[in-house]
């Protein structure tokens, strides 16, 4: 007996007697995962069946049963529908159940293959706008907490370790700008799959007078993908998907490294509901939670994966394979979603340590490159300058030279004391961590000046991405209502 187990022993009236399934049965199923698509599922059915009426394919009072009928299985829910190979297919057994062989008639010139198709667009649709809102919302997060930290210096690493110093800000907003590529990356996704699949039949179209436009704008599609054959057959748009979905988790693993390591260092104190402790070392507080963030990435190459090998040499047109390929899909949106809700959470509430991050900017010899280009300003070829303060570095072992000790270096190599070149105080600013973040003005720079537009441009974007997703919110909401008051014609007699 499954969930749905209605009629479990019985054949549905779609299958007929000769096919039971037998022990395959369950195997063959999809209809547990296709609650996800039960509502798409009566949507679709809504459109097609008010489509055939308008074209006079059925009767409107043919057209009035059906609607009704699936009203009180939509209100009745996903969970009472009886067993079958799939929502569709159930779905279509309850109506006729519960209407009689008049239900039979909303089949005509549609397949499976169409309508699983459409659904999967219908739904997968709404869910990208999901995601790109939860991404929205940890590229606010980063934005306010660059905000109050544009002056915050930090060590910058290359290879992990210490290169140059520059500022918390400017570290956040790295992240706030992939975040936009990847917003625009879903949004393509969306585009391509927020078209219509629906009246392509099997593969092959139909002789019946359909008007695939209709059913395209009652459910609220960008337009109709053409060819029959391709609109049943293609889950490129899902390969699309999870691929945006993939570099964003990929780019949000780097991010959860990153917090890790400054976490490691005291560098970032996590908020207790972001932290985990140790059960035997009392002293922990372990980051967890962005461990765990940093692993989706892995999952969510999983799930590209699963879905490119599905989809690998399948031949036209329709295949069954394509029913295991389509939850991979839902996962990867479900866990994307709730990961990076989790890391814009746990950035909101920790705390950058300020004066730990100074002093790290300060250790070793992070400002050498700034005294390089103090020197290069002053005229000195750069690859000069290069050797002056890396022969500086080598005399300090590593640590901060003094300015002494570079003068006496810059003088031997240059043939000619350093301070006829260059001031003894941009020598000292360079050397100094904030001065040398300062002097980094130029465009896209940690400077809190240039980081100061940065943000204006991020907060720009973000505005732009939100109306982006607003408007295709309300044309869906809009498509959805017009849908409903086509189907109240029916339901409720005002033809
Ligand atoms: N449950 C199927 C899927 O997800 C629906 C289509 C079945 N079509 C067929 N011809 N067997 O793909």
């Amino acid at each position: 007996m499954t969930e749905n187990g209605k009629t479990t022993d019985e054949t549905s009236v779609v299958r007929r007697d000769r096919f039971t399934g037998g022990p395959a049965r369950e195997f063959m199923s999809s209809l547990a995962a296709d609650k996800r698509i039960f509502s798409a599922d009566i949507a679709v059915d809504r459109a097609h069946t008010v489509m055939l009426a308008e074209q006079e394919i059925i009767e409107d009072d043919t057209g009035r049963a059906i609607l009704s009928g699936l009203e009180s299985i939509e209100s009745d829910g996903h969970g009472a529908l009886p067993d079958g190979e799939d929502v569709h297919e159930a779905i279509e057994t309850e109506l006729i159940d519960r209407i009689g062989s008049l239900g039979g008639k909303m089949h005509t010139a549609r397949s499976r293959n169409d309508e699983v198709a459409t659904c999967i667009r219908y739904r997968l649709r709404t869910d990208i706008l999901g995601v790109v809102e939860d991404v929205l919302a940890t590229h606010d997060v980063l934005i306010e907490t660059a905000s109050a930290n544009v002056e915050t210096i930090m060590p910058g690493y290359t290879h992990l370790q210490l290169a140059q110093p520059t500022t918390v800000g400017h570290f956040l907003l790295s992240y706030a700008s992939a975040l936009e590529r990847d917003i625009e990356r879903l949004l393509a996704a969306f585009e391509r799959t927020n078209v219509s699949p629906l009246g392509a039949a099997a593969f092959a179209g139909t002789p019946f007078d359909i008007n695939r436009e209709r059913t395209a704008e009652l459910l609220g599609f960008d337009e109709v993908l053409s060819n029959a054959m391709d609109a049943s057959a293609s889950r490129d748009f899902l390969v699309e998907t999870v691929n945006a979905i993939t570099t964003l988790a990929t780019g949000m693993s780097g991010l959860a490294e990153d917090l890790v390591l400054f976490a490691s260092r005291g560098h970032l104190i996590l908020g207790d509901d972001y932290a985990s402790t140790s059960s035997i070392m009392p002293q922990k507080v372990n980051p967890d939670t962005i461990e765990l963030v940093r692993a989706v990435a892995g999952d969510m190459i999983g799930e590209q994966s699963a879905i490119q090998a599905g989809l690998k040499g399948l031949p036209r047109a329709y295949n069954r394979d394509l029913q295991r390929v389509t939850p991979h899909a839902w996962r990867a949106v479900d866990t994307v979603s709730e990961a990076i809700k989790i890391v814009g959470g746990a950035i909101e509430d920790a705390e950058w340590d300020g004066d730990a991050l100074g002093k790290a900017a300060g250790e070793g010899f992070g400002t050498a490159t700034g005294v390089a280009d103090a020197l290069a300003t002053a005229g000195v070829p750069f690859r000069q300058a290069h050797e002056v303060v890396a022969k500086a570095s080598a005399a300090a072992k590593g640590d901060r030279p003094s300015v002494d000790q570079i003068e006496d270096i810059a003088s031997s190599i240059l043939d000619e004391p350093l301070f006829e070149r260059v001031s003894k105080e941009m020598i000292e600013d360079a050397l100094d961590p904030v001065e040398n973040v300062k002097n980094r003005d130029s465009y896209g720079g940690p400077a809190p000046s240039t980081v100061q537009a940065e943000l204006d441009a991020r907060s720009t974007a973000h505005e732009t991405y939100q109306q982006m997703v607003i408007s295709n919110r309300t044309s869906i909401e809009q498509a959805a209502s017009n849908l409903e008051m086509e189907v109240d014609k029916y339901v409720w007699l005002y033809l």
